[in-house]
């Protein structure tokens, strides 16, 4: 059972053993750029060069995409997008806390091909980047993907993902195709050869390599239903680029952005990063100090909004006040020893998840006027399989993680939209599994 942790990658230099090198690191956390900050005051002569070549391949009058798309939930919101020329549909995990996009390639060797993964050999819009592309430089300092050059002068590289999974293959420049009309510049993205996942990355959040980066997407939604009862079944959910229809009814919260000059060891400033102030369970405010929950002078302690994580994450101060709250009300009740996904320990056998939310009461989380997300007692527990059902949170120090994260356990019935272009998010109550069409 994979985690998806996909804003967490254990950075390895391709020349030290895995065993020797194992730490924990944000994949872009040295990033000087955030879309929000002065691109004017780049120095490194590699990444301008790189930066001017994104925008020359601009095109201002093409109109924003407009897409409607069903997805699964399960663990992770996964897409089918149209790729290539003609289009190959892939299934991508829509992920708020990464960067690089990647599909799955099949490796050219092996005669037997999985039918999901997809033929660059099919594609007349496909093409290799080169070694010496910008990019293809390891010591781009915004992009902490190793790469290095393969023996047919191709750009390669290899992600490590904090759960032991990993993909490695070549990055290349490939066209989405969303309608007749609608059809991307070619986007780098990364061509897995080698992976232990069968599914791709689709990376949203705000690096200037990721999707709606490249694709100049000024919003996205989606609403996530809640789980199917039965393990291995999963939900549908709706997701949008561009405009959603429902959007008025919005509450926005401004995402908190990080000037270069603030550079922090442990802040990721790519992140959709949102002012948590408090969280209440049942009527109680737990005294948590909203500092808590935002970046520190060493940049520990943001909260970010990250579709591609399953439980929320919080510091071990939080994490501590909830446990204690959740002890104090069900403590006896508590499975013992037990802790699902290496982080979350408030978990409970048996077959009544209802009865031990009603006795907890709802989960909330406050944004500040007004603006919360609202976790109602009868969908507070978590099923895990195996009879066992989990509070949706974790301690994200035993990750490895110095943040706070909201997965996606807690974006459940709910719009949520990313408006890049205005710098805010926004939630509004849904019942998810009756939008379909
Ligand atoms: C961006 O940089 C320019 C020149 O370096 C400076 O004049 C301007 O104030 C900066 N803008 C912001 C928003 O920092
Ligand atoms: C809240 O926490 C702070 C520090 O953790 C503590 O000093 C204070 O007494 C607490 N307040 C209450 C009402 O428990």
């Amino acid at each position: 059972m994979s985690l998806f942790v996909t804003f967490l990658y254990i950075f390895l230099c391709n020349s030290v053993s895995l065993s020797s090198s194992l730490s924990l690191h944000f994949p872009l956390k040295s990033l000087r750029l955030t879309p929000t900050t002065n691109s004017s005051s780049s120095s490194s002569s590699s990444s301008s060069s790189f930066q001017t070549s994104l925008a020359s391949r601009r095109t201002p009058s093409s109109l924003p995409y407009s897409f409607r798309s069903n997805f699964k939930y399960s663990m992770a919101l996964i897409l089918s997008l149209p790729i290539g020329t003609p289009a190959q549909t892939q299934e991508l995990v829509l992920d708020t806390g990464s960067q690089l996009s990647w599909i799955q390639c099949h490796p050219k060797k092996k005669k037997k091909k999985p039918t999901t993964s997809f033929d660059p050999s099919l594609s007349s819009s496909f093409s290799d980047l080169p070694c010496s592309h910008p990019l293809c430089k390891p010591r781009i300092p915004d992009f902490t993907l190793p790469t290095t050059c393969d023996s047919n002068r191709l750009c390669h590289y290899s992600y490590f993902y904090a759960d032991g999974t990993f993909a490695e293959g070549n990055l290349v420049k490939e066209k989405f195709t969303f309608s007749n009309t609608q059809i991307t510049p070619p986007l780098i993205l990364g061509c897995a050869a080698e992976s232990t996942d069968d599914k791709g990355i689709l990376g949203m959040n705000l690096g200037r390599l990721s999707f709606v980066s490249q694709a100049k997407i000024s919003k996205f939604s989606y609403c996530i239903p809640t789980r199917s009862n039965q393990p291995g079944l999963s939900s549908t959910g709706s997701f949008y680029l561009g405009e959603n229809p429902s959007s008025r009814g919005f509450k926005y919260v401004s995402l908190l952005t990080f000037p270069q000059s603030q550079r922090m060891p442990n802040l990721d400033p790519l992140a959709y990063t949102v002012p948590l102030q408090g969280i209440r369970i049942g009527q109680k405010r737990l005294n948590i100090s909203a500092s808590v929950f935002r970046p520190d002078a060493g940049g520990s302690g943001q909260t970010m909004v990250d579709s591609g994580s399953e439980f929320t994450h919080l510091v071990d101060v939080a994490y501590d006040k909830v446990k204690e709250e959740i002890v104090r009300l069900v403590g006896p009740r508590l499975k013992k020893g037990y802790v699902y996904g290496a982080t979350a320990d408030m978990c409970f056998d048996g077959n009544n998840p209802v009865e031990i939310g009603r006795l907890i009461g709802d989960l909330v989380f406050e944004f500040g006027r007004g603006v919360e997300i609202l976790v109602e007692k009868q969908r507070l527990l978590v099923n895990v399989g195996g009879g066992v059902h989990c509070l949706g949170i974790g301690r994200s120090s035993m990750l490895g993680a110095a943040s706070n994260i909201i997965g996606n356990v807690h974006q459940q019935n709910l719009w949520v939209e990313f408006d890049v272009a205005n710098r805010r998010v926004g939630f509004s109550k849904a019942d998810c599994s009756r939008l379909l069409r």
